[in-house]
């Protein structure tokens, strides 16, 4: 894989790479921007400005919608078009359903920012978008995978690439996921009824909402990593049984772990058990894929002192690794009492959010852009640098004051006195985490502040392509 003797840049399919490039940064940018405002408005409530379509209810779901369908799905589509071209050492199959995936994903991203502030939603956390959204999404998704295995078939090469297995088992599942928890009936345009009930529509949608985690948020990234963390660190992949062994477990062991987000509920109880028992073991091949990616470091450990690409991309590994630790023992039913509806969780999903998927896909994107427009490097390596730093610190503030605010909550929630009424009210609670929530918001203006500066580095980088033509290949 490292050395790409064949076809040269030409000869790939790069128009929908670029454009799925530049989308993500964009949609990064949007979806940060309402995070940061919802943060905001947390402490500040009055920034909903009396208006419906402003308020957090509404804003929050767009934000989720946004970082994760329009930021990082979009960083998957961009990647694993060009990856799969690049490993199969042939042209995108059916370039112009190709071309469709890439309108059909923006259209659904724009019904998404139009409906989720007009309160339309299904109610059912990452998957609100209501029924006719959901059979474009279906649509695009299915034409995506098209183009993703055909492109595998048509391969010139005799294996397929391990990050391509990610790809792969991504695009199956989400499309079996989002088809199997969207069913519903409809009873007008925008408003219908998901046809589970009661605690069956519970664990359908939380089978649902964990395998996005293990297969949007995690499968599709590590494939990301399978290709760009040996590329910039100019080493092979350091264990290539290792990256089998965890491949299949992880796919195997994830799909049972969404009875965790249902601890202490109507869900049989040996259901909430065995999701628990799955989630413990789920840590092992998610280690296995950190290690095998930081192990293929080995004997380039030099270069992160001058490279801030790769220094990206090691340190979204650490958090993917810290985030698949805190996890499983969030699962364990007796922490899940203390964690849950506290802002552990919210801590813990930024650490895996901010930390890994962010940080992966934008270390990965400064590796890929001055590729696709014929660039040797980016515009600027020191705002790269300055880049890192603010993303690393705004991450860190982000997930120490949720950790510190999450536990804080839980345990004042738990405190009884000795006649055995409640030692704090609900709203002392809130009184207490006002501190934490500003911290979080600073954390939030680091991250953002980063990726405004990484648009800039991105616009300088393209349009110097007008005054250097087509210098090198990374
Ligand atoms: C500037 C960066 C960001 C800021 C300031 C931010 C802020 C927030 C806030 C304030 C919430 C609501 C927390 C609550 O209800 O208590 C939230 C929720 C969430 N955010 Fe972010 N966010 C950022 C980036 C991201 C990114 C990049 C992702 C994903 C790739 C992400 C995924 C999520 C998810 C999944 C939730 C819902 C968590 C849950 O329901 O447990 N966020 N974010
Ligand atoms: C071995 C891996 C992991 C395990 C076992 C795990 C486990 C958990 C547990 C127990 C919760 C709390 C459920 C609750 O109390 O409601 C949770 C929430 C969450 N985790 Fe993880 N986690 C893992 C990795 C990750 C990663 C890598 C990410 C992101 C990239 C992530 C994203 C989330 C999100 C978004 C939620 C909040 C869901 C919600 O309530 O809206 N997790 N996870």
């Amino acid at each position: 894989m490292m050395n790409h003797s064949q076809p040269q840049g030409a000869d790939y399919n790069y128009t929908v790479v670029r454009q799925f490039a530049l989308t993500t940064v964009l949609w990064g940018i949007v979806g940060m921007s309402v995070g940061v405002l919802i943060a905001a408005q947390l402490i500040w409530p009055q920034l909903n400005f009396d208006t419906p379509w402003l308020t957090y209810s509404r804003l929050r779901p767009l934000h989720t919608n946004a970082v994760i369908f329009a930021f990082g799905t979009s960083a998957l589509f961009a990647t694993s078009y060009y990856i799969v071209q690049r490993t199969c050492q042939t042209k995108l199959f059916a370039p112009k359903l190709a071309a469709f995936t890439f309108w059909g994903w923006q259209a659904v991203i724009l019904s998404a920012v139009i409906t989720l502030p007009l309160g339309i939603t299904s109610g059912k956390e990452y998957a609100e978008l209501e029924w006719p959204i959901d059979i474009l999404i279906t649509i695009v998704w299915l034409s995506y995978g098209a183009v993703f295995f055909g492109t595998i078939v048509k391969r010139t090469t005799s294996h397929i690439y391990v990050a391509n297995w990610f790809f792969g088992a991504f695009i199956i599942t989400v499309a079996v996921l989002h088809i199997v928890n969207s069913m519903a009936v409809p009873v007008s345009m925008w408003k219908s009824y998901s046809i589970y009930s009661g605690a069956v529509d519970a664990m359908v949608q939380w089978w649902y909402g964990h395998n996005a985690v293990g297969f949007l948020l995690t499968a599709g990234f590590l494939g990301m990593m399978y290709y760009f963390v040996p590329k910039q660190a100019g080493r092979p992949v350091y264990s290539y049984r290792l990256s089998i062994v965890h491949f299949w477990s992880l796919i195997a062991l994830y799909i049972w772990a969404g009875p965790h987000h249902l601890h202490y509920t109507a869900l049989p109880d040996w259901t909430q058990s065995l999701g628990m028992a799955m989630s413990l073991i789920l840590f092992a091949p998610s280690w296995g894929g950190m290690i095998n990616g930081i192990m293929t470091l080995s004997g380039a450990w030099h270069k992160l002192r001058t490279d801030p690409v790769l220094r990206f991309l090691v340190v979204s590994l650490s958090f993917y690794g810290m985030s698949t630790f805190e996890g499983p023992m969030m699962a364990i039913k007796t922490v899940n009492a203390l964690s849950h509806y506290t802002d552990w969780t919210i801590g813990h999903v930024h650490s895996g959010a901010l930390g890994w998927v962010a940080m992966i896909t934008i270390g990965s994107l400064y590796h890929l852009i001055p590729v696709l427009f014929g660039h040797g490097r980016m515009y600027s390596t020191t705002l790269v640098n300055v880049h890192f730093w603010l993303a690393t610190i705004g991450t860190v503030l982000y997930i120490v004051s949720m950790w510190i605010s999450g536990v804080m909550q839980g345990l004042m929630w738990r405190a009884v006195n000795a006649d055995g009424t409640l030692t704090y009210s609900f709203v002392e609670s809130v009184e207490a985490s006002y501190p934490f929530y500003f911290v979080r918001f600073i954390g939030g203006c680091f991250f953002l502040t980063g990726m405004f500066i990484m648009a800039f580095n991105v616009i300088k980088t393209v349009r110097a392509k007008e005054s250097m033509p087509a210098l090198a290949e990374a």
